[in-house]
């Protein structure tokens, strides 16, 4: 009785003391993370549910700090996955129980706001049913925009005035430009609740089926996956009506496809035999190559439970701080093979009943009894991509944007296999370099393309490289991610961003 008297006057502490932030267990590293967590309306109804992370800038007043809308791709895979393995504050540690610090994070600048997208992943649910196995382009458009609605007018009323920026990563290079028309067009009709719509950033992003799959057969054979006898066989047997050389070959008429965004070889075709091993392909274990890195290997079988291993060993001593301060910011140290465990850490963190309860859960998803998973499957299996090509969309955008400057940045890991720079970077002009680490390391390369639009707004283009990361940028590439996202965010309407800028 007496404890329980103790406990109750404990929590009355607590919320006075820390408001409405969530208390993340296993968080020793970092004591005044102001995060919130909940639900937005996904639909008028209210009936679907789009649970989201709400993290405020740590180094600035939440008020000066800018708001990023984040969305992971898929499609069907949860934004937490960004918070736990990219560019948030906190790792999970190999054990899945306690978290780490990850120095570069985002949040130091900006207020970040993670949407577990569509409904049906992560913990977002629709309450009319409980099996949501079925998602389509427009359809999540809709939902997001309704999201961020409800975000700005209900929600967090608080951020009604803030400049915000829409960012997505992978197959959220077809939901942010989608968003983003939305949003835009919404502005110009005077209806959106706030105006200050500042900017897209779409990282590793599919937005050009074709591009992309065509020009993965150029990255392969460009980067040694080929002899050059074989490479002259593809030239010969590959080429297409119109072509002038191999760049420009179609590769997509040897391939079939049952999704529109998954391609495989046609192999009664000679052209589709020769390109089989060049095409970007998933796997599920390590075997061959890491899809999302080229260059990166695992050392090994995480999912053998008694595997044993020095760097699994290794992480099972290492004190918790122990690994953070492993990290080299200046070094390409890949931190203890994070990535190739942390999609199985995260999810045992997430489904511990104790996180669960300091996530503010509806009681509804949690009755259900269901799992936590990085990315809803059935989603992502019956899957059938509606937009091939994003450019209509971003017409839209420029043609819609009524406020003073708008920029957009897509940048790219140079080493992923699964959205390759080479799609991402063919429309625009000259290459110059950036650099990080006080301009004495090159960190890739990045082109500009400025104009404006009828309505007299700026608009501006960067397509950067972030030179030796993989799929998954601030997970490959911290330091120098966080620096080029920096910039972009903070570069004034005048004067576009200089990558280069030491944070
Ligand atoms: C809520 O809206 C959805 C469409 O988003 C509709 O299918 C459903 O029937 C509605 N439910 C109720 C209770 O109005
Ligand atoms: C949900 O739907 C998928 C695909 O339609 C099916 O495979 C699965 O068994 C269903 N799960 C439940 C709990 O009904
Ligand atoms: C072509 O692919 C099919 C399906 O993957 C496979 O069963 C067949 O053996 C392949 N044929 C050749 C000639 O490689
Ligand atoms: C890893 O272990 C799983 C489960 O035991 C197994 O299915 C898979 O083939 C293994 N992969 C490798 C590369 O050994
Ligand atoms: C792992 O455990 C299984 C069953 O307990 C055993 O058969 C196997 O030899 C073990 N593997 C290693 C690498 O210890
Ligand atoms: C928005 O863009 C579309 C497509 O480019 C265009 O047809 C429409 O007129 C624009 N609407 C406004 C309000 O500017
Ligand atoms: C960008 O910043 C770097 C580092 O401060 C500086 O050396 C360079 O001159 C700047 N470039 C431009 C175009 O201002």
């Amino acid at each position: 009785m007496v404890f329980q008297y103790y406990s109750f006057c404990i929590l009355i502490f607590l919320n006075f003391t820390f408001g409405d932030y969530v208390q993340l267990p296993g968080n020793t590293d970092i004591k005044d993370l102001k995060l919130q967590t909940g639900y937005l309306n996904a639909n008028e109804n209210g009936t679907q549910r789009m649970f989201y992370f709400l993290l405020e800038a740590r180094d600035l007043p939440v008020d000066e700090a800018p708001l990023i809308i984040w969305f992971n791709g898929g499609p069907g895979c949860s934004s937490l996955g960004a918070f736990f393995e990219e560019f948030g504050p906190l790792y999970v540690n190999f054990e899945g129980t306690t978290l780490f610090e990850n120095p570069h994070s985002w949040y130091h600048k900006a207020n970040i706001l993670f949407l577990e997208s569509p409904i049906g992943v992560g913990f977002s649910y629709d309450a009319e049913d409980a099996n949501v196995t079925k998602a389509d382009d427009d359809g999540i458009a809709l939902q997001n925009f309704n999201a961020v609605v409800d975000f700005f007018e209900r929600k967090h009323q608080s951020f009604i005035n803030h400049n915000f920026f829409i960012a997505a990563e992978s197959y959220g290079g077809v939901y942010g430009p989608m968003l983003s028309a939305l949003v835009a067009e919404s502005i110009a009709k005077k209806e959106f609740p706030n105006n200050n719509f500042k900017g897209l950033m779409i990282g590793n992003g599919f937005m050009n089926v074709k591009l992309s799959t065509n020009t993965m057969i150029l990255w392969s054979a460009y980067h040694a996956r080929t002899s050059p006898d074989e490479w002259d066989a593809v030239k010969k047997h590959c080429k297409t009506p119109g072509a002038s050389d191999v760049d420009s070959y179609d590769f997509m008429q040897f391939l079939k496809t049952t999704n529109k965004m998954d391609y495989q070889v046609d192999n009664k075709t000679e052209c589709g035999r020769l390109i089989e091993p060049l095409l970007g392909q998933y796997t599920d274990d390590w075997i061959g190559y890491d899809f999302f890195n080229y260059y990166h290997d695992c050392y090994t079988n995480f999912s053998l439970s008694n595997a044993t291993d020095p760097v699994k060993e290794a992480l099972k001593l290492a004190p918790r701080r122990g690994i953070s301060a492993l990290w080299n910011k200046y070094s390409t140290d890949d931190k203890m093979s994070y990535s190739c465990w942390a999609d199985v850490a995260t999810p045992k963190y997430l489904n511990l009943e104790e996180v669960q309860k300091a996530l503010n859960l509806d009681s509804e998803w949690l009755e259900r009894k269901e799992k936590w998973k990085v990315c809803n499957m059935p989603i992502y299996d019956q899957y059938v991509m509606t937009h091939q090509d994003m450019t209509p969309f971003f017409t839209k955008i420029f043609n819609n944007y009524t406020g003073p400057a708008f920029r957009v940045l897509i940048y790219n890991g140079d080493i992923d296999t699964a959205c390759n720079y080479l799609a991402d970077g063919y429309f625009t002009v000259k290459y110059q370099p950036w650099f990080y680490s006080d301009m004495k390391v090159m960190a890739g390369f990045y082109m500009r393309y400025e104009g404006a639009n009828e309505l007299g707004s700026k608009l501006s283009i960067d397509v950067a490289t972030v030179k030796g990361a993989g799929h998954f940028v601030p997970l490959d590439r911290p330091g120098p991610s966080y620096q080029m996202v920096n910039n972009f965010l903070f570069a004034q309407p005048e004067k576009l961003a200089n990558y280069s800028l030491p944070i």
